[in-house]
């Protein structure tokens, strides 16, 4: 019996992981093991000797199976240690800055100026860049010989051979969703609208393909009033000025009557323009109040409504405010210009939480 306890012992010692200790207990102390096939010779043993072999037995197997728990208690930690060991992490190394691309400038002044016409009350509507000749021009009292329309260098699409409709365009302006917002909401309204728009026309400051916001605002008793002061307030929000002072220029729109275009106070200074302050002048948008056919292409009675519109570009503001000076470099897609003139992808504009920093 000593030799067994020995050899029992001795492999429970050596047991490299849980399976090799499995196997010895089911070889030792199992149904089958020698330790029971022991205790079947006990029925063949005089009463005397039984009484001292049954329980030197029932103790080497009791022996043995307390020696199985503890190595396997033993593995067990030895598991556990190794496993801290390997997944050991120093949570005090500072953390890695990862680059996941900035916001373009151009959809950081997109979000700076909805955020604060939003605070105006207006909402933001959007139009499809492929628009109809009508919803682009003639909804717009932009007839077919209209001298606007050869001037707007208008990109048009493709018609199939006898298909003699109208060529659809890439919208010159953002002016057509002024119509389809009036058609889908009617009056009063209170929008805006941004996005791309596209005219045949490349060099220093014109690329093919730009970046308006329209405004309109239709009520019962809105005026030209009404008009400087939102856009007055608009510019000193989005200059972040305390004022501004504009200037309103007669001029012609086909969209508008009265229409101006409108001038921001800035000055120069060696080259470089600063906004808000000065004796200096800058166009910087198309207003007017809307035409009654524009209304009314709509499907705004114009006896009973009246409102202003105005239209800018997107690109220019945003050149203005973060001092960008070339145009074209905007849609160039260089990674260390917009990692430049990028802005970090985590700050939404808001007028609470601040525009720009
Ligand atoms: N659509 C004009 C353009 O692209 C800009 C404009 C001027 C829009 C006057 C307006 C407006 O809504 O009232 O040049």
């Amino acid at each position: 019996m000593d030799d067994l306890k020995q050899k029992y012992l001795g492999q429970i010692a050596n047991a490299a992981d849980e399976a090799a200790l499995e196997d010895i207990r089911v070889t030792a102390v199992g149904k089958k093991g020698e330790v029971a096939l022991k205790m079947r010779e006990l029925g063949k043993m005089t009463p005397e000797e039984r009484q001292v072999a049954g329980p030197a037995l029932n103790a080497l197997k009791d022996e043995i199976n307390s020696a199985l728990a503890a190595k396997k208690a033993a593995l067990g930690d030895a598991a556990l240690d190794e496993r801290l060991r390997s997944e050991w992490l120093d949570v005090s190394l500072p953390g890695r800055t990862r680059r996941v691309g900035t916001i373009h400038p151009i959809s950081q002044v997109t979000e700076e100026v909805t955020a604060i016409f939003g605070e105006l009350g207006f909402a933001s509507a959007e139009g499809p860049r492929i628009d109809t000749d009508w919803y682009n021009f003639d909804a717009l009292n932009i007839p077919g010989h209209h001298p606007a329309r050869a001037e707007m260098d208008t990109f048009y699409m493709h018609r199939a051979e006898g298909d003699d409709r109208a060529p659809n365009v890439l919208r010159t302006h953002t002016s057509p969703v002024q119509i389809r917002t009036m058609e889908a909401e009617g009056a009063p309204l209170r929008i805006i609208c941004p996005g791309g728009v596209y005219r045949a026309d490349y060099d220093q400051t014109h690329t093919p393909m730009f970046h308006q916001i329209e405004g309109l605002a239709i009520d019962k008793d809105i005026s030209m009033a009404n008009l400087k002061w939102v856009l007055e307030e608009f510019f000193a929000a989005f200059f972040e000025v305390d004022t501004i002072k504009t200037r309103f220029r007669a001029s012609h729109f086909p969209f508008t009557e009265p229409s101006a275009e409108v001038d921001i106070q800035c000055s120069w200074e060696n080259g470089t323009v600063k906004v808000g302050e000065g004796d200096d002048w800058l166009e910087v948008l198309g207003s007017g109040m809307v035409h009654p056919k524009v209304l009314q292409a709509g499907g705004i009675d114009p006896n009973d409504w009246q409102g202003f519109a105005f239209g800018m570009g997107i690109d220019r503001i945003a050149m203005l405010k973060y001092g960008i000076p070339d145009l074209r470099a905007f849609f160039d897609s260089d990674l260390r210009w917009l990692r430049h003139y990028g802005f970090a992808s985590l700050d939404v504009p808001t007028l609470h939480g601040g525009l720009s920093r």
